[in-house]
C-alpha cells in the first residue's frame, strides 16, 4: 500500500529542541492568568491515630494567604466509587482528604495553606500548629499481618497462590536443592520533575494541568471525586519530565488542588516537593522473597517453590506479579507460588517500572545462578536446558519467546565464552578483580483499548491525535513515524498530538503498552483515513497522498480503535531478554563498579532504534541503580521515611555508568497487536540487578542476596 518506511528508522526526537530550548511546557509551568494562586501542604508527623487540634488560626492572619484548609473547613466531597483500570487497587478505599480527622501513614496531607505566592503559602503552610491523639504504628513486617491477598486476580492478571504439580513433594526427592532469602528495599520512582498539577474552575467546569501518565484517568477520578459529569472535566498534559508509574493513579494531591482552586475561586498550583514524592505518589514495595529450586545433576529444574511478603498500606491492598514470572520463564513440572502482603502504617505503594518482575526476577535469576554453582553448571547453559517451547502453567503456546536467542546474542557480544567460572579467577586490565554475571528477562505484553483521530488537510498535511501521554520514551516520534507510513505522507507532513482529554480516549502509558495499542489505533485511523482519501479521488493507490489531498482540496477525518482480547486466551504473550554484566569490586572499599552491560531483547517490531535504545540504556541504568544504591529508608520507630531528598535517595549519574550495550532481536509476532510491538519500558530494566548481584558473586565469592549491595555487604561489616 505504501511506500514510505518510516518505521524502523533510527529519527531523532521531533519534540527534542523544544526540550532543550525550554519550549516544552511541564505541568506547572503553564500559564493559569494573573489570579494564580498557591497551594502548600502540610503533612502529618505521626503514622497512627487522629488529629486532637489543628490550629490555623495564625497561618490564616499570615501575608498574603487566601485560605487555609483543614478537614474542619473542608467541603464534604462526592468520592464516588472509581478504579482506574489497572491502576487502583482493587481491595480497599483511596485516601479520602481533608474528609476526617484519621491519620493513617506519615507524610499524610492534612491541611493546605493557600496564598498569592508560593513564599507566603510555605510560610503560611509553618504556622499551622498540629496535636494528635497517636496510636502505635504498624512499620514492620513482624508486626504486620502477613495475608493472602484478598483478591487472586487483579484486573488484568493473577497474583497470590498458584500452582502446577507438587513442588513441595518434588523438593523432598530433588537431587540437588538451592534455597535463599532474597530482600528489596522499598525504592522511589523519583523523576526529576517533580508531580504537579495547576486547577482551574470555571463555573462547574474544571480544567486541570496536570503530570500524568493518563489525562482519561485523571479526568475520571475527578469526576468521581468532585461528583461532576467527566464531560466537565479538561486534562492537560503535553510534557511529562519522567514517572516510571508515578504517574499512573490520580494522587490526593490533584484533588487537593482541584478543591483549593474551587474553595478560593481562583486557580492553584501545587507542586509536591521532593520529601513529598517519597509518600505522596506511590513507591516500589519492599519484598522480602524466598525461593527453592530443585533439580537433577543435569540441570533439569523439577521443583520450584517461590514466595514473596510485600508491604502495602492498611487502607489499600496493593498487589503485583513478583512470582509470576517463575510460573512460565523455565520448564519445570512442580510450580508453587505464594504472594502475602504486610499491611502497615505506610502510604499505599505503586507500579514502578516493570512492577514485580523486577522484583520476581531478582530472586529467581540470583537462585539459578546460586543452582548454576551447585552443579557446577555454565549458568547460560542451565538456562538453555531448562528453556520450553510453551507456556507450562497456562497451557499454552508462546505468541513467540526468543529467550533462547537472546542468551545466544548476548553471550556473543558479550564474549561470555571467555570466563573463568571460578569465583574471583578474573582481572581488568589494572589488575582489579572482576566478575561476569548473567540473568534471563521477561515481562508480559499487554495491549489496551484505545483510539486515535486523522484529520488528513487539504494542503496535503495530516494532524493525528490521541489522549495518550508522552512519559519519556518519545512518543510524539513513534507515533508520527508509524502514521507518515501508514498514510504514506512525508515524515515532515505529519503532526501528533496527545496529552488532552479531548483527543479520542488513551489507555495509560504503562505496562510497556503503549506503543501496541497506542500505536495500533493510530495505525487503524490513519488507514481508514487513507482508504477515504482514495476512494473519494476515485484512485486505486497513490505514491504521495499529499498530491491526493490536495486535488480533493477538503479535509477527511477517521477515528480508529483497538479492542484488544482476539488471540489474547489462544497465546501466551511475553517479550524475554537477556542480561550480561561486569563488575569491578575494589577489594579495600568494597565499592562495585558496572564496567559493561550487554542486554539482548525479543521484544516485537521496533518502531524507532535510537528511541528503542535510548529507552534500554535507561532501563539499564535504572537496574543499575536498584542493584547497587536505591533504598528509601523507613524508621521503623515511626514509620517515617528517613531523609527523602535526592542527596540521601543515590540514583546513578554518569560516572557510574559505563559501557551499555543493546541487541534487538528481529521479531515478528503476528498474534500479540496490529502494529506487532511488545513494549520495551519494563523488561529492559528486569534483571538487571540479578546480573549484577550475580556478577558480584562470581568476582568476590560472595552471595548478597538483599539490595541493594553496598560497600558495607561486599565487605561483610555492619552498616553504619
Ligand atoms: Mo510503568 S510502572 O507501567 O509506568
Amino acid at each position: 500500500m505504501t511506500h514510505t518506511t518510516v518505521i524502523g528508522q533510527p529519527l531523532s526526537r521531533i519534540d527534542g529542541w523544544r526540550k532543550v530550548t525550554g519550549g516544552a511546557q511541564y505541568a506547572a509551568e503553564f500559564n493559569a492568568g494573573p489570579e494564580l494562586a498557591y497551594g502548600v501542604i502540610v503533612s502529618a508527623t505521626i503514622g497512627n491515630g487522629r488529629i486532637a487540634e489543628i490550629d490555623s488560626t495564625e497561618a490564616e492572619a499570615a501575608a498574603g494567604v487566601l485560605a487555609v484548609l483543614t478537614h474542619r473547613n473542608a467541603p464534604r466531597l462526592a468520592y464516588r466509587p472509581h478504579k482506574g483500570f489497572g491502576v487502583d487497587p482493587l481491595e480497599g478505599e483511596r485516601l479520602h482528604i481533608l474528609q476526617d480527622d484519621h491519620i493513617h501513614h506519615q507524610g499524610q496531607y492534612i491541611a493546605l495553606a493557600i496564598a498569592d505566592t508560593f513564599e507566603h503559602a510555605t510560610h503560611a503552610a509553618s504556622l499551622v500548629r498540629v496535636d494528635y491523639s497517636e496510636e502505635t504504628a504498624v512499620t514492620t513486617f513482624v508486626a504486620a499481618n502477613v495475608v493472602p491477598p484478598d483478591t487472586a486476580y487483579r484486573d488484568w492478571d493473577r497474583v497470590g497462590d498458584d500452582r502446577r504439580g507438587d513442588a513441595d513433594a518434588a523438593l523432598t526427592t530433588a537431587p540437588v536443592c538451592v534455597t535463599g532469602e532474597y530482600i528489596i528495599p522499598r525504592e522511589n520512582h523519583h523523576p526529576i520533575e517533580l508531580h504537579a498539577t495547576i486547577a482551574a474552575w470555571e463555573h462547574d467546569t474544571l480544567t486541570l494541568w496536570d503530570k500524568t501518565q493518563w489525562p482519561d484517568n485523571v479526568r475520571d477520578e475527578m469526576a468521581a471525586v468532585f461528583g461532576i459529569p467527566a464531560a466537565n472535566v479538561r486534562v492537560i498534559s503535553p510534557f511529562v519530565g519522567g514517572a516510571f508509574g508515578s504517574g499512573l493513579r490520580v494522587w490526593p494531591h490533584v484533588t487537593l488542588a482541584a478543591l483549593a482552586a474551587r474553595y478560593v475561586g481562583r486557580p492553584v498550583k501545587l507542586v509536591l516537593t521532593r520529601r513529598q514524592m517519597t509518600t505522596g505518589v506511590g513507591y516500589r514495595p519492599r519484598t522480602v522473597q524466598r525461593i527453592i529450586l530443585g533439580a537433577r545433576h543435569d540441570g533439569g529444574l523439577v521443583a520450584i517453590r517461590h514466595e514473596c511478603e510485600a508491604e502495602t498500606s492498611m487502607y489499600e491492598q496493593y498487589t503485583e506479579s513478583v512470582v509470576n514470572m517463575t510460573q512460565y520463564l523455565y520448564s519445570c513440572p512442580n510450580v508453587a507460588t505464594h504472594y502475602r502482603t504486610a499491611a502497615m502504617n505506610v502510604s499505599t505503594p505503586s507500579f514502578m517500572r516493570a512492577p514485580g518482575e523486577v522484583s520476581g526476577s531478582f530472586a529467581l535469576e540470583c537462585a539459578m545462578d546460586e543452582l548454576a554453582v551447585a552443579i557446577s553448571m555454565d549458568p547460560v547453559e542451565l538456562r538453555l536446558r531448562n528453556d520450553t517451547d510453551h507456556d507450562e502453567h497456562r497451557k499454552l503456546p508462546f505468541s513467540s519467546r526468543a529467550l533462547r536467542e537472546c542468551l545466544m546474542a548476548g553471550s556473543e557480544r558479550f564474549e561470555w565464552g571467555r570466563r573463568n567460572p571460578r569465583p574471583g579467577s578474573m582481572h581488568d586490565v589494572k589488575g582489579r578483580v572482576k566478575g561476569w554475571g548473567c540473568a534471563g528477562a521477561t515481562y508480559p505484553v499487554y495491549t489496551f483499548p484505545a483510539s486515535a483521530r486523522a484529520q488528513l488537510l487539504g494542503d496535503g498535511s495530516a494532524l493525528v491525535s490521541s489522549a495518550c501521554s508522552d512519559i519519556g520514551p518519545g512518543t510524539y516520534t513513534s507515533m508520527t513515524q508509524v502514521a507518515a507510513e501508514t498514510l504514506g505522507l512525508p515524515i515532515e507532513q505529519v503532526r501528533f498530538e496527545l496529552g488532552d482529554t479531548r483527543f479520542p480516549p488513551a489507555p495509560a502509558e504503562g505496562a510497556s503498552a503503549l506503543m501496541g495499542s497506542v500505536g495500533s489505533a493510530v495505525r487503524a485511523a490513519c488507514a481508514e483515513a487513507r482508504r477515504i482519501a482514495l476512494a473519494r479521488a476515485g484512485e486505486k493507490d497513490s505514491d504521495d497522498l499529499g498530491d491526493v489531498m490536495r486535488r480533493l482540496g477538503e479535509p477527511i477525518e477517521a477515528i480508529g480503535s483497538i479492542n484488544p482480547g482476539g488471540e489474547a486466551p489462544r497465546y501466551s504473550m511475553h517479550s524475554f531478554g537477556a542480561v550480561f554484566a561486569e563488575v569491578t569490586v575494589d577489594p579495600y572499599t568494597g565499592m562495585v563498579r558496572v564496567a559493561r552491560v550487554v542486554g539482548a531483547y525479543g521484544a516485537g517490531r521496533v518502531i524507532n532504534p535510537k528511541l528503542a535504545r535510548s529507552q534500554a540504556i535507561g532501563g539499564i541504568v535504572m537496574g543499575i541503580g536498584m542493584a547497587l544504591m536505591e533504598h528509601t529508608a523507613l524508621d521503623e520507630r515511626y514509620g517515617r521515611v528517613v531523609g527523602g531528598t535526592l542527596a540521601d535517595y543515590l540514583v546513578p549519574v554518569h560516572a557510574d555508568i559505563h559501557d551499555i550495550d543493546v541487541i534487538f532481536l528481529h521479531e515478528n509476532d503476528p498474534h500479540i497487536n496490529p502494529i506487532g510491538a511488545k513494549g520495551l519500558a519494563e523488561l529492559t530494566t528486569v534483571s538487571v540487578a540479578a546480573s549484577i548481584a550475580n556478577a558480584v558473586y562470581h568476582a568476590t565469592g560472595r552471595r548478597i542476596r538483599a539490595l541493594p549491595i553496598t560497600p558495607e555487604k561486599v565487605l561483610d561489616v555492619p552498616e553504619s
